[in-house]
């Protein structure tokens, strides 16, 4: 029987248009979801839009449409440009789903029948850009760092708590016990250190419902108040599941996400599933994040990068090559057109194009038939790579197979060879150039088969350049 995986990305807010932040976590989840549909799983992967909340509402009104008007369509500028960079997702989620809206309440009822949520007074700074509580000690000069254009607001409000401090011994020993049954993975590592600090330092209740928040779910037992966004938004990830009846894909095996969202992904999320007694997800990956020339990405300094011009300069493939060897995995990434620019051309247009047409024109002037029945499998560097989630080590070690394979012709020179030497080095050669394509599937897939497709023999002719030069 397959093994089944199930992965998310964040489900991204629709008070703004799609970025290369957005786009650097879902086509990595595309690599990852690609990997394993390939080795054999059964996958399930998820993506969607956060659609309720202060910020959603705001930005709504900004627009002079009602917050339906607006989320119908920013998110479709969501769920239109995944599939043009190719992005192989199950399901689109929308927290303005009327099931999803149904089973959120049906958690939420759980929870308060069972006695974890309570009614209480909370005053505090909040945070409107990050939809959540902040602390003094948070603020740099007077504001939230993530944020800096918007100020805090006061607030102070009775509404309904989550005991989220009951669950906090249970959520450590599950992190740090690897043999506990409700274990979870949170990496990188310097990641998961930080949560077990956080937690081991203590952990206030969290307020769950708002009374001065229209635009959201109505608690079931106070309509007067709507659900926290970050609770309704959390649920997705189960919520899908039950909408699209693939409740055997339940736990998540990995929910890929920003370092930014780390906190409501390792604690809260997993505090909230214990008290609904529903499984808890077995790994959290937080990633870090692209920097524009050194700088912040942000709409005042004007140097955002969007989706559509990377596909407009680069192609699919172009993009997704350039996004993955950037990914910030570890830590965050500085790009900028130049250097997308630069790597382009050094790797596609002369890298890999250069060396595919290489060995096609030699094959073609040999008029030899190639017999291939191989069967191909992903090269160990490349697992490597994307299980520890450095897609740059994975396509290092795919380019440096192109430089050898390049060094090879021409050193041996085979338009000097003929007969069975000719033949014998063309036929390592193609081999060669099959187990590239073989190995760049999750990256490059259209260009991976357009690779295997060329090279699958016995002729094998001139193609068009697959990347031409910028
Ligand atoms: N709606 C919440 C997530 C709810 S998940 C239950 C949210 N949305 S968001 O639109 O702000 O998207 C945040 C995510 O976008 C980050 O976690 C990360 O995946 C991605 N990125 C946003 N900016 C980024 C960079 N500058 N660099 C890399 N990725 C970044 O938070």
């Amino acid at each position: 029987m397959a093994n089944k995986f199930y992965i998310t990305t964040p489900i991204y807010y629709v008070n703004d248009v799609p970025h290369i932040g957005h786009t650097c976590t879902t086509i990595a989840a595309d690599i990852i979801a690609r990997y394993h549909k390939i080795l054999g799983d059964e996958v399930f992967f998820l993506t969607g839009t956060d659609e309720h909340g202060a910020k959603v509402a705001e930005a709504a009104a900004k627009e002079g449409l009602t917050p339906q008007e607006f989320t119908d369509k920013v998110s479709r500028t969501f769920s239109n440009i995944w599939p043009k960079l190719n992005i192989s997702f199950d399901y689109f989620i929308r927290t303005t789903n009327p099931q999803h809206k149904k089973i959120v309440q049906e958690i939420l009822e759980k929870i308060y029948q069972k006695g974890d949520i309570y009614k209480s007074k909370y005053k505090g700074l909040y945070c409107i850009g990050c939809e959540k509580y902040i602390t003094e000690s948070e603020l740099v000069d007077g504001r939230c760092p993530l944020h800096p254009n918007r100020q805090v607001c006061e607030q102070e409000e009775e509404n309904y708590f989550f005991r989220l401090s009951k669950y906090i011994p249970e959520l450590i020993a599950a992190i740090e016990d690897e043999k506990n049954p409700l274990h979870y993975q949170i990496e990188p590592e310097g990641k998961r250190q930080e949560v077990l600090s956080r937690l081991k330092a203590g952990v206030n209740d969290l307020s769950i419902s708002r009374a001065e928040v229209s635009w959201g779910i109505p608690l079931p037992w106070d309509q007067a108040q709507t659900i926290y966004v970050w609770v309704d938004a959390l649920l997705n990830y189960y919520t899908a599941t039950k909408i699209v009846n693939k409740e055997n894909f339940w736990p998540a095996n990995l929910h890929l996400i920003g370092k930014e969202i780390l906190w409501f992904h390792t604690v809260i999320w997993q505090a909230l599933l214990l008290a609904a007694d529903i499984a808890l997800p077995k790994e959290i990956f937080a990633h870090s994040f692209y920097l524009i020339d050194g700088q912040k990405m942000s709409k005042s300094l004007g140097n955002v990068i969007s989706p559509e011009e990377l596909l407009a300069k680069f192609g699919v493939d172009g993009t997704r090559y350039l996004i993955a060897y950037s990914f910030p995995s570890l830590t965050d990434s500085d790009v900028s057109w130049n250097k997308f620019k630069e790597k382009y051309n050094a790797d596609l247009a002369n890298g890999l194009g250069n060396l595919a047409a290489r060995i096609a024109r030699l094959a073609e002037k040999s008029a030899l038939k190639f017999s291939l029945g191989e069967s191909l499998s992903f090269s160990p560097e490349v697992q490597e790579g994307v299980k520890n989630f450095r897609f740059d080590e994975a396509l290092n070690f795919i380019w440096t197979q192109i430089a050898k394979e390049n060094k090879r012709i021409n050193e041996k020179k085979p338009w000097e060879l003929s007969g069975e030497e000719l033949k014998e080095f063309l036929g390592e050669s193609v081999k060669k150039i099959r187990q590239i394509a073989f190995d760049l599937q999750p990256f490059m897939p259209q260009t991976a088969e357009k690779i295997s497709n060329q090279f699958q023999g016995p002729v094998i002719k001139s193609e068009k350049p697959l990347f031409p030069r910028i």
